[in-house]
């Protein structure tokens, strides 16, 4: 069965069990449910394009998993005729401002994202009337309509690659999280002005949680996204986009990894790679990671949603239009 069983294991020096998932053996099944959904999808003409993030019984069910690179170039190429994005809302509209023509759907609209949250368009649109040559890289965790004001957009994935094509005379300002346009000026080298946003799960591993982890699993190569604090991120073997991740994992000798992230990836890790073990990094007060508005999808949710074809991304032609061209500018730079 597609399925990563967390096992515990009693760590010395912190106040909770760590979480190691390694692959379960068990057969695939179907719950009635989950079989309800592959119906009306064939039915439908639908496709179920899912975020590395949430839950595994969605996962199991879904036509794409991967990271939000992956499943913006997907929802730009389908055919089918509905897309139920799996992931949170900034996702399914990106989905809509790539292939308009289609019905996005997403199973629950409050699923939102606190990185997105920290830079609302008003605020943007005063920065750059007050400073009208910036460029704005605008990272893809951000509401269509803060895309709309920005020149290219990015992703985890593509992050440096997109700042290293932006010409050289330009004063960049990064958008909306500080963490990983941090790590990108590290990488790159290029000065850049950050807007003060980070996602609230991510800036939950701390510098004293990791080092613990690591007196347990000394031989573990710790893997970290690129929206972890500073002090974490230098603690780190690799850091990188979620669908990175998988790569880093399957090429690496150890056997073990210690995954800074959202726990929902150890699904797909353990699913893609069944012979190495995943323990989710721990927190300062907890041993997993969940991001509560990825977690807000669950599978009734999205059976309701393919039943009723609701609830829908709607947004207006001119928005779509602005937004379209600096997410079509990171697609040919990547
Ligand atoms: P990825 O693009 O690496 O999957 O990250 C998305 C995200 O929301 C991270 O919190
Ligand atoms: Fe947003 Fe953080 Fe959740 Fe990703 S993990 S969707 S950045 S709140």
């Amino acid at each position: 069965m597609y399925k990563g069983e967390p096992s515990m294991s009693l760590a010395t020096d912190t106040k909770f069990d760590l979480q190691i998932f390694k692959h379960n053996q068990s057969p695939p099944t179907l719950s009635l449910e989950q079989q309800e959904i592959v119906n009306l999808k064939t039915e439908k003409n639908a496709v179920i394009l899912c975020h590395n993030y949430q839950i595994e019984p969605i996962q199991k069910i879904a036509d794409y998993v991967g990271d939000s690179l992956g499943l913006a170039r997907q929802a730009a190429t389908t055919n089918a005729d509905i897309i139920v994005f799996c992931g949170v809302h900034f996702m399914a509209e990106t989905a809509k401002i790539l292939n308009p023509s289609k019905t996005v759907l997403l199973p629950d609209m409050d699923a939102g994202c606190s990185l997105s949250d920290s830079c609302p368009a008003e605020q943007l649109a005063d920065y750059k009337q007050k400073n009208p040559n910036t460029y704005i890289v605008a990272y893809v965790n951000c509401s269509a309509d803060v895309k709309a004001l920005s020149d290219v957009i990015c992703t985890s994935g593509n992050a440096v690659q997109i700042v290293n094509n932006v010409p050289k005379d330009k004063e960049i300002l990064f958008v909306p999280d500080q963490n990983l346009g941090q790590w990108v000026i590290g990488q790159t080298g290029r000065k850049m002005k950050l807007w003060p946003g980070s996602c609230y799960a991510h800036v939950l591993f701390t510098k004293e949680s990791i080092e613990r982890c690591r007196l347990e699993h000394p031989n573990a190569p710790v893997v970290a996204h690129p929206e972890c604090i500073e002090s974490v991120r230098d603690l780190a073997d690799e850091v990188c986009s979620t669908e990175k991740m998988v790569n880093y994992c399957k090429n690496s000798p150890a056997d073990t990894f210690i995954i800074l992230t959202e726990t929902g990836m150890m699904h797909r890790l353990t699913r893609e790679l069944p012979n190495k073990s995943f323990i989710a990094g721990p927190t300062g007060h907890c041993a997993c990671n969940d991001c509560r508005f990825m977690k807000m999808n669950t599978i009734t949710k999205l059976l309701d949603c393919l039943k009723n074809t609701s609830p829908e991304i709607s947004m207006t032609q001119s928005l779509i239009e602005s937004a379209q061209k600096p997410i079509e500018r990171m697609l040919k730079w990547s």
